[in-house]
């Protein structure tokens, strides 16, 4: 089947390019000409359509405003040249995207129309694919209920989009991190592990209380002890202690970033000591007293690889002087980034290359 069977495409008669700055694009705020649009009704994902970005209709009784029955990925496309445009690993933010529908009960994207789609907006929007180092296309695939129904249930229908935004860098200094032993994030058995946009305004409220008291995020902890480190919100987090990467393992309660386990692949490759696990927010701390917290960072999509300058915890601060990231964190950083950009060897094959005209 080729993508004109696959997708019904209408294409802009006017492209609004010219009025976006790509080197300065900020975060999530301009957005490129085409978007993808599935809706699912009567049991079945419908003909999706590729058509030029713009506003959706919809009812204020519409479900998803309501309940939130709704999940989202995050996946970049990166400038190689004029010929090409490169993904870093969209099969990976599928699976996830699969798990996400799963645990939310929304039907789940056939493969082929999500990384097809994805393709095929690229091939259309190439102009759009910052050439500026660090600044990046940033992909949102999405899916929501749609039923115009205010009662908590399950939905009947759906729809699938896909749009596309230039982005510059998540965070421009380093981060500053905080606990909180009020507000947790996630608990097991919860919804955690999906991508859904609950999680995300769950952590508004403690984020607004972390900023006032002038920290960048909070640093979650585990909801049963309150004792273990668990993400960040926005990205995965990597403490190196004496040498060792370490990073809290996935418990149901994380986010399973596709950047964090970029990072834990390259550590092994690289016969860097490793380890997955709990961790709790004493070792961190002591290890901090102790001169032997070397670097403290984030990995997300978004965030790419985000150094941390402060870790707080219960009154104490752990400070690392630093106007940019920590020799390891670069280190990872580089590597990603330069496999991201055709710019280094792609030795685990995370790369998929778009040939664009
Ligand atoms: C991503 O890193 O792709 C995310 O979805 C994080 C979000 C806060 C922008």
């Amino acid at each position: 089947m080729t993508t004109d069977t696959i997708f019904n495409i209408t294409k802009t008669s006017s492209s609004r390019i010219e009025n976006v700055d790509l080197d300065k694009p900020g975060f999530g705020r301009e957005f490129a000409d085409h978007m993808l649009e599935m809706e699912y009704r009567d049991g079945k994902w419908q003909q999706p359509e590729i058509k030029p970005y713009g506003p959706i209709e919809i009812t204020p009784a519409l479900n998803t405003l309501h309940y939130a029955q709704s999940v989202f990925e995050g996946t970049k496309a990166y400038y190689v040249d004029g010929e090409s445009v490169n993904l870093f690993r969209p099969e990976k933010n599928y699976e996830r995207m699969v798990r996400s529908c799963e645990r939310m009960c929304i039907p789940t994207i056939d493969r082929d129309i999500f990384l097809e789609g994805i393709k095929e907006l690229i091939r259309l929007d190439h102009q759009w694919v910052p050439e500026k180092e660090g600044n990046t296309l940033y992909i949102r695939p999405f899916a929501c209920a749609f039923d115009p129904v205010i009662s908590a249930r399950v939905s009947d229908t759906y729809r699938f989009f896909i749009i596309m935004s230039p982005v510059g860098s998540y965070y421009d200094r380093p981060v500053k991190l905080t606990t909180t032993q009020q507000y947790v994030r996630a608990v097991k058995g919860g919804v955690g592990a999906a991508k859904t946009a609950g999680n995300y305004a769950a952590s508004l409220y403690p984020a607004q209380q972390a900023k006032k008291d002038g920290f960048d995020q909070v640093l979650w902890l585990d909801a049963e002890e309150h004792k273990y480190v668990e993400e960040v919100g926005t990205m995965n987090i990597f403490f190196v202690i004496d040498g060792t990467l370490v990073t809290p393992n996935l418990r149901g309660t994380i986010l399973p970033g596709v950047t964090r386990d970029s990072v834990v692949q390259l550590a092994k490759h690289w016969d860097m000591p490793v380890e997955e696990r709990r961790i709790s927010i004493d070792e961190v701390m002591e290890a901090g007293k102790k001169d032997t917290l070397d670097e403290v960072f984030g990995a997300g999509t978004a965030a790419v690889v985000a150094p941390v300058a402060e870790v707080h915890h219960n009154g104490q601060s752990v400070t690392f002087d630093i106007d940019g990231r920590g020799p390891v964190g670069q280190k990872f950083y580089d590597a990603i980034t330069d496999i991201q950009r055709g710019q280094a060897e792609d030795p685990f094959g995370w790369v998929t290359s778009v040939e664009v005209e």
